[in-house]
């Protein structure tokens, strides 16, 4: 199925840059690769933090809804000389079959809808090893931040704090809610994003 990111994952440049986001570094600093250590990125985009991973010497799968984001993340982990499995999958339909010691997904989650949200979190959690992280991040609302003027029909907003309540029984290493200014569209807005790495223990 198509999604808005296709036209622009089909440019040669990289819409999202090919530098991980900082959020990685966190998870190296919880869950290092001294051993063996799998990790399945959601929502993977081009890849720039499925193969960071990978160049870290974590075993990554990674999938998109977007067949040029897929084409793009093997490009880039070819580029870097690092294997990456990566597919095209829908996240409101895929569910984990294998366990992972990392599930992570930025800037993603907020694709789940609402009546999804505890089967594909449960997913998730029910797949994920004895001390593994998942490490989430979502947009939400607050009654205060406009309506982004470009906001994405498939997109749908959590409720602030909301995603830290479906972990409530793990540890939370790291939770956190950030404002950002953005100029998608040309148009000066903000957005909220709730950000959360919570441990199985
Ligand atoms: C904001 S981008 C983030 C990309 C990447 N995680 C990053 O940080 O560079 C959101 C990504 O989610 C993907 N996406 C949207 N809906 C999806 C769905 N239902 N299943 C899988 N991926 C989806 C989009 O194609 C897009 O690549």
């Amino acid at each position: 199925m198509a999604n808005q990111y296709d036209k622009k994952y089909a440019q040669k440049t990289y819409y999202w840059g090919k530098r991980p986001s900082s959020f990685c570094l966190k998870v190296l600093e919880l869950l290092p690769p001294d051993q063996p250590r799998k990790l399945i990125d959601i929502g993977c985009g081009e890849g720039r933090q499925a193969v960071f991973f990978a160049r870290n010497g974590y075993e990554v799968t990674a999938f998109d809804l977007s067949p040029q984001g897929v084409d793009k993340t093997c490009k880039l982990a070819d580029e870097a000389g690092v294997s990456v499995r990566a597919f095209e999958a829908d996240m409101r339909e895929y569910r984990l079959t294998e366990t992972f010691d990392i599930v992570f997904c930025h800037g993603g989650v907020h694709y789940i809808p609402e009546k999804l949200r505890t089967a594909v979190l449960d997913n998730y959690k029910q797949f994920t090893t004895k001390g593994g992280l998942n490490v989430l991040s979502t947009f939400v609302k607050k009654p205060f931040i406009a309506k982004a003027p470009d906001a994405q029909s498939t997109a749908h907003k959590w409720v602030s704090g909301e995603l830290f309540m479906h972990y409530h029984n793990w540890r939370l290493e790291f939770c956190t809610e950030t404002i950002f200014d953005c100029m998608s569209s040309g148009v000066p807005h903000q957005h909220t994003m709730d950000l959360m790495i919570a441990r199985k223990v």
